[in-house]
């Protein structure tokens, strides 16, 4: 018999019933014979392997169907753990990971030869984080080898907050799906690196350049183009529904200038616009961007799954938060 899990209003069949579970000690087990787990942490779900393992971080990159050129980030159970994987690390970083660690910061350091060359991409940098998530804090706690993992979604496509998108995308090929609820950011961690002492943002995510201003001084921006992208967050399509999706300040007008289309809207706050749209996803009611950010990938899935032609997406104010989610649906859009 096929059972169900709940995703919003839709029902995802769920091949292996046992597939989503809370059970610590079976993803141990199987992280311990090399094998992928997805678990949950503060901003999205990840597809996880032992990060000292060839052989499992190659399944992790079969499974994403990624590129090898793309790195994963090294997921730590503390931030002393972080001197057994990176070297030479600046002052500054352990100053900003004592004020968001455990949290959505990635740091970019200097790797030690422990980390395999398939994780960096060759590269002779690691990408770090100590997340924030009650369950994979005490699953990592269990385990004496730290975990390589990327955002749950096949390449390029929306990162899943909840144990049902990742279900609903791997459900036949994994054999744990860490149940840890619904991802309290939703939007991934912000991806640091260092000049010195200064500090270089790769990609905007869960923390604000704000906040992290308040930390470091004034943030360097890194440019990259498509050829050669510092982070493969930051290409130039990802995150991405298969509807196509428009971004607009003016939403009324988009709607307005495509009329014999089924439409879903994403917008910001107050739903204004009923006519001509086939349904409407609020991101924050009362226009908070942190709330806007944790429902944004979980709102792009629903839109998603609803056969639309098109999806009309509200740019938010650029500040704070609202600059990393402005960057997701930039994203979703391009070509
Ligand atoms: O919130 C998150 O960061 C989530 C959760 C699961 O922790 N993970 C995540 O992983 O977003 P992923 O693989 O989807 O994105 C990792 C980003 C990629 O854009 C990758 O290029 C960048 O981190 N990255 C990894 N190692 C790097 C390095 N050595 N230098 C520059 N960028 C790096
Ligand atoms: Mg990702």
């Amino acid at each position: 018999m096929t059972s169900y899990c709940r995703d919003g209003f839709t029902f995802v069949p769920i091949i292996n019933a046992e597939l989503i579970t809370t059970d610590l000690h079976k993803a141990a087990e199987a992280l311990k014979q090399n094998n992928i787990i997805a678990l949950p942490t503060e901003t999205v779900y990840g597809l996880a392997g032992n990060a000292f393992e060839p052989e499992a971080i190659e399944k992790i990159f079969s499974l994403k169907k990624r590129p090898f050129y793309n790195p994963l980030i090294v997921h730590i159970k503390s931030a002393e753990y972080m001197t057994h994987i990176a070297k030479d690390i600046p002052e500054i970083a352990f100053r900003v990971a004592m004020e968001f660690w455990p949290g959505p910061l990635t740091l970019v350091l200097n790797k030690k030869s422990i980390v395999p060359d398939i994780i960096t991409a060759g590269k002779d940098t690691v990408a770090v984080r100590m997340p924030n998530h009650p369950v994979t804090l005490e699953l990592l706690n269990s385990l004496d080898f730290p975990l390589a993992a990327p955002s749950a979604n096949p390449f390029g496509s929306i990162s899943p907050t909840t144990a049902a998108h990742v279900a609903r995308y791997f459900g036949e090929d994994l054999e744990v799906v860490l149940d840890g609820g619904e991802c309290l950011k939703g939007i991934e961690s912000t991806i640091i690196g260092f000049e010195g002492e200064q500090a270089v943002l790769y990609r905007l995510g869960s923390i604000s350049a704000e906040d992290l201003e308040h930390v470091v001084g004034k943030l360097k921006h890194h440019t990259s183009d498509d050829s050669a992208p510092a982070a493969p967050g930051m290409l130039s399509r990802h995150y991405a529904p298969s509807t196509e999706t428009f971004l607009t300040q003016d939403v009324n007008e988009m709607v307005l200038s495509h009329p014999d289309k089924k439409i879903g809207l994403l917008l910001f706050q107050e739903n204004s616009i009923s006519q001509n749209v086939a349904h409407t996803e609020v991101l924050s009611k009362e226009g908070d961007l942190n709330e806007a950010a944790r429902n944004l990938y979980a709102a792009m899935h629903r839109l998603d799954h609803l056969n639309l032609d098109i999806i009309i997406a509200e740019k938010l104010p650029e500040e704070e938060l609202g600059k990393s989610i402005n960057d997701r649906l930039k994203r979703a859009v391009k070509k």
